[in-house]
């Protein structure tokens, strides 16, 4: 099985700092400034295509209305990713997964796949993701990069460790849960993936560590809070602005 070791700087959503986040924009900025890896989350279109996009919702990152799920990619593609960030991105469209994993071979970018179903459609989600992956691999195609995957959905996950058992998965959460040996041993996690805030202590990180898993943290933005996590024995951070945060990080 793969390892879900990244490097201790991984640009979250692309560097969606800098960039309307899980945008080509933001993805083409993550290599510019410096990342080696970046972080995405995959939904699916009404017609089942795996498309980067946060939020269930369309509002907060387009200029259209109601879910991910109920649009085709047709009209996903029509819509205007952009000026929601800045004027400058006006016109910056949704990409597709596929669109993503040749942009990641082209800047030899490393993916954290994020699965992020809408409510409901875990399975769905999961299993779309997965028949485009498997094909890719099948085919022997060249624009597979190194990948990770994530969720906060357990379904997800567990649908990911049956279908994509060639790949690296972590588990990701907001606190450690108390069940969390079992839960990423159900799921084959070789890393956990913890919000920032989740209140790790040195003893907390060696126990992750100890039980063999890498332990990554979301998100951080600033090279102070970077390095306390780190001292803390965390392997890496998820950094909306991976330039700063690696020019003070090795
Ligand atoms: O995968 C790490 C992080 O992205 C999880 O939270 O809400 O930013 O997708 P969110
Ligand atoms: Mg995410």
């Amino acid at each position: 099985m793969s390892d879900s070791k990244m490097p201790m700087i991984i640009a979250h959503r692309g560097a969606s700092g800098s960039a309307p986040e899980n945008t080509r924009a933001a993805i083409q900025m993550a290599a510019e400034h410096g990342a080696t890896w970046i972080e995405i989350d995959v939904n699916i279109s009404k017609d089942g295509i795996p498309v980067l996009f946060h939020d269930d919702g369309i509002s907060r990152c387009s200029n259209g209305e109601g879910l991910v799920i109920e649009h085709t990619l047709t009209k996903l593609q029509s819509l205007d990713c952009g000026s929601w960030f800045s004027e400058q991105f006006k016109g910056e469209k949704i990409i597709t997964l596929e669109e993503c994993l040749e942009l990641a071979a082209e800047y030899s970018l490393g993916i954290n796949l994020e699965i992020k179903p809408c409510s409901g459609w875990e399975l769905p989600t999961a299993d779309a993701i997965a028949k485009l992956l498997t094909n890719k691999r099948a085919n022997s195609d060249n624009t597979l990069p190194p990948i990770v995957v994530s969720s906060f959905s357990h379904i997800a996950m567990q649908h990911a460790a049956k279908h994509l058992d060639w790949l690296a998965r972590s588990s990701l959460f907001l606190v450690t849960p108390p069940d969390w040996k079992s839960l990423t041993t159900e799921v084959g996690a070789s890393a956990i993936h913890l919000h920032a805030n989740s209140l790790l202590t040195e003893e907390s990180v060696k126990e992750l560590k100890d039980h063999g898993l890498h332990v990554y943290c979301y998100t951080v933005n600033s090279a102070d809070d970077a390095k306390a996590l780190i001292s803390l024995g965390v392997d890496g951070v998820f950094t909306n602005y991976p330039k700063t945060l690696l020019a003070e990080l090795p």
